[in-house]
């Protein structure tokens, strides 16, 4: 099942790498695109990540400049040379984290279809629940609680937090797992964002999906193998372990701290359209878990909600993204769907049979 899914993930990959490229070298380790000179490494051991290079704060947050650190890798596509991190603070218990080229070339999701929330007229850059902190050489972020400096950031990105590279395929048999490096990858075809989570953590969400470890998703603790949840949209109903009708790039995170003796949680949303795949995974003998980012275009647009309960997460997740649409009164009702009908005729025959049957129906469809 996994070896299928990622199949097709690499099957579509490929299409997308092969329409940029016209003709390739056969060396299998590396593909030449003509049409732009670029030769893909395929492999991001040699990403060099980037460094900050100018820091403007305002009373919302911040704006940091970044150049790429190093020679471009070119792993799957062309790495941009300047990015820019916008971070807002939006509200007490919301931090947007926005990376991006700096050119603005790249798709990123347009207002009239994911409105987002207006810029905060009020500061909250001292008093939000959430704090963003950063290295700047090489950049990397991570999330701290205002109320627990100490615990372990929610969200952390740092080269330290994470095991040691490369590391080979995670699943076994699936050399799509292979962990070659974590710095922040950021190409017009491929980007990867990695952060380090705490050894088994409770990880729910990031939907669509019939998960086989049940709603808490399995990070490859406890003799679970980690989870590749791919984020494209394609119409099948109940895949198990696979990607079906909708993507929800959020997790919620539930953790339990032994000290204080208190569970609190967090979320995070990465606001993309682009396919992606979102890994859970803990290589063998590492002392923490790690969710992983892997994106074939658009930006890295994070939002991070504080909680701190389960309940407050999807509550302000709910403010973000806009909350459901209203139904018609009949969507409530009893209601007969079957795939398949094949004309107005035998629908209405179907309705008849039931009012015949005296079976309730306020709503059908197909
Ligand atoms: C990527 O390159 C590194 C360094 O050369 C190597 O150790 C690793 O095995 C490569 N990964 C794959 C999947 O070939
Ligand atoms: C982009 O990055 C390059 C390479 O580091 C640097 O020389 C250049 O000044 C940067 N451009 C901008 C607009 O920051
Ligand atoms: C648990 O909470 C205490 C007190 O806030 C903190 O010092 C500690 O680091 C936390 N533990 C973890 C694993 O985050
Ligand atoms: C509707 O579909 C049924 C079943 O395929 C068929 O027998 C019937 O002729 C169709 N009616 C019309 C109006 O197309």
């Amino acid at each position: 099942m996994l070896l299928l899914r990622w199949g097709l993930f690499l099957i579509f990959f490929s299409v997308v790498l092969a329409e940029r490229s016209i003709y390739s070298t056969h060396d299998p380790r590396h593909s030449h695109d003509l049409e732009t000179d670029t030769t893909y490494s395929l492999n991001v051991s040699s990403c060099p990540g980037y460094t900050v290079t100018s820091v403007d704060e305002s009373n919302t947050g911040l704006i940091a400049k970044l150049d790429i650190a190093g020679a471009a890798c070119n792993a799957f596509g062309r790495d941009y040379t300047n990015l820019t991190v916008e971070v807002v603070y939006e509200s007490q218990n919301r931090l947007h984290v926005h990376i991006y080229d700096t050119e603005n070339s790249q798709f990123t999701i347009p207002e009239t279809v994911i409105s987002r929330p207006p810029k905060p007229s009020d500061s909250f850059t001292d008093s939000s629940d959430l704090v963003f902190n950063y290295d700047s050489s090489p950049f990397a972020f991570w999330i701290t609680r205002r109320s627990d400096p100490a615990a372990v950031p929610l969200f952390d990105t740092r080269l330290s937090s994470l095991p040691p590279t490369p590391i080979p395929p995670v699943m076994e048999g699936d050399p799509s797992t292979a962990l070659d490096g974590f710095p922040l990858v950021f190409e017009d075809q491929y980007l990867q964002l990695t952060s380090s989570l705490p050894l088994g953590t409770n990880i729910y969400g990031l939907g669509e999906a019939v998960s086989s470890s049940g709603f808490r998703r399995d990070v490859g603790t406890n003799g679970g193998i980690g989870t590749i949840q791919t984020m494209w949209n394609r119409d099948d109903p109940d895949p198990v372990d696979e990607n079906m009708y909708g993507s929800h790039p959020i997790y919620l995170e539930h953790r339990y701290n032994e000290t204080t003796q208190k569970s609190q949680s967090h979320g995070v949303i990465l606001l993309s359209s682009a396919g992606s795949d979102i890994l859970l995974l803990t290589p063998p003998s590492s002392p923490v878990s790690l969710v992983q980012y892997r994106l074939i275009g658009g930006t890295l647009d994070f939002y991070f909600f504080s909680g701190p309960t389960s309940q407050q997460v999807i509550e302000q997740y709910g403010v973000m993204i806009g909350l459901p649409t209203w139904q018609p009164m009949f969507g409530f009702g009893f209601h007969l769907c079957r795939w398949g009908f094949p004309n107005l005729t035998v629908t209405r025959d179907q309705v008849i049979r039931m009012r015949e049957a005296n079976i309730p129906l306020e709503g059908k469809s197909y």
